[in-house]
């Protein structure tokens, strides 16, 4: 289990602190909490003990126990992040102070450390506070920047607390061994969708959910991750660069601009094969019987990859109905790829919109089963593989 420690500080976005700790418990964190004086004024101490199971660190002075309390706490730490943090602990982290229990503390950790604002618009850009965000950030803390947004003092703009999503992304990363650092990797993630008329399209029942796994567990990793994806209903991962596209031709054309300077590529898109031959600029007309729609080919886009890779390790998926096993040895003698990743729609828990799969992994000279796991477990597995074939 990993420990992370929470400071906690008197700002209105305090209560979002509470909806964190539980999504952290999921992952399974050892929760610590140090909260401020000024915090305890908006929410009891009791409420985060009682999310915890532990007694809250406010004050250092207190005379129970002779350990010395904002040392003890931050030892084997994994990380330690403030939110929400306030204009004033901005502050007094910049200048080194250390006048109560969370400031003491946050000096003594030697973890990775994270701060996530939250104040008025004014509050956050005054010129102060701005070159004390810049001081922290020359101290290598790492920012969960705040977002736009309307806020209790009636104000909008930013200065709204993160996405508790982004958060806890920005945790996983922070406590995340890097060997993928330096390294850019590629994903392609999602359906495309062909349009037929300005209403209709073709497309395919991918959810993106193995390429989105596998571009937050190449970020964890440390990697540069440039995530191009077809239209899901899915978050954006936190700190990947993310191109958004809708056809199987803007998805070749973006992996043509981006694949040069990549260490790896994942294609786990589901890029449809063909599309309509002509788009009609207005809406088709319903007829009294058939419709005949013609379809052409589009860009077999690891096929390019394959023939046009230089250093890059690639990696392809595969989805088959029957022949599987033949039909993925086919695919990946001819697409030139070092891995491809094979997936059987009809197994039980494999394929497109569930959180699990189950695959074989196909290399020049293996077949590897793999039990039945969730995405974001294979995710790894599959980096793994890639960083091996690499030799890395
Ligand atoms: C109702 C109320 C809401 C506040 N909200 C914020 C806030 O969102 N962000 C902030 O930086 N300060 C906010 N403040 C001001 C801080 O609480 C104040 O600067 C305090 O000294 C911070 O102490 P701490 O950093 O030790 O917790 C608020 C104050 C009040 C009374």
């Amino acid at each position: 289990m990993k420990k992370i420690v929470i400071g906690i500080t008197g700002s209105i976005a305090i209560y979002k602190t509470c909806d964190l700790i539980s999504l952290l418990k999921k992952k399974n964190y050892d929760i610590e909490v140090i909260m401020t004086e000024h915090a305890t004024k908006f929410i009891n101490p009791l409420t985060f003990g009682s999310l915890i199971h532990k007694p809250i660190l406010v004050d250092d002075f207190d005379d129970t126990g002779y350990q010395i309390k904002h040392i003890n706490i931050v030892k084997d730490a994994s990380c330690f992040i403030i939110v929400p943090a306030s204009a004033n602990i901005i502050a007094k982290i910049a200048h080194g102070l250390g006048d109560d229990a969370l400031t003491s503390a946050f000096l003594a950790a030697t973890c990775p450390k994270i701060i996530a604002p939250a104040m008025n618009v004014h509050m956050y850009e005054n010129t102060a506070t701005q070159k004390n965000i810049e001081i922290c950030k020359s101290y290598d803390i790492h920012f969960v920047e705040p977002i736009d947004g309307p806020m209790a003092c009636g104000y909008s703009g930013k200065g709204h607390i993160a996405n508790l999503d982004d958060i806890v992304e920005c945790i996983d990363y922070m406590t995340s061994s890097h060997p993928l650092k330096g390294k850019h990797i590629l994903i392609s993630a999602g359906p495309t969708l062909e349009s037929i008329d300005p209403v209709r399209f073709i497309s395919n029942h991918s959810s993106g959910k193995m390429g989105y796994a596998l571009a937050k567990a190449a970020r964890n990793l440390g990697g540069h991750v440039t995530l191009i994806s077809g239209p899901v209903s899915l978050k954006i991962p936190y700190g990947v660069d993310f191109i958004s596209i809708e056809s199987a031709q803007d998805m070749y054309e973006a992996v043509k601009e981006f694949m040069d300077f990549q260490d790896y590529i994942i294609m786990a898109a589901a890029v449809g094969d063909y599309c309509p031959a002509t788009y009609s600029e207005t809406k088709i007309k319903k007829s009294d019987s058939h419709m005949f729609l013609d379809l052409q080919k589009n860009p077999d886009i690891l096929s390019y990859i394959g023939q046009h890779k230089t250093k890059q390790t690639v990696c392809g998926f595969a989805m088959e109905t029957d022949h599987v096993l033949e039909n993925a040895q086919n695919k990946f003698s001819n697409k030139n790829c070092d891995l491809l990743v094979v997936n059987d729609l009809f197994e039980e828990g494999a394929g497109f919109k569930g959180d699990t799969n189950k695959v074989a992994l196909i290399t020049k000279h293996f077949v590897e089963y793999l039990d039945l796991m969730s995405k974001d477990d294979l995710s790894y597995r599959i980096i793994e593989k890639l960083m091996k074939i690499k030799g890395e």
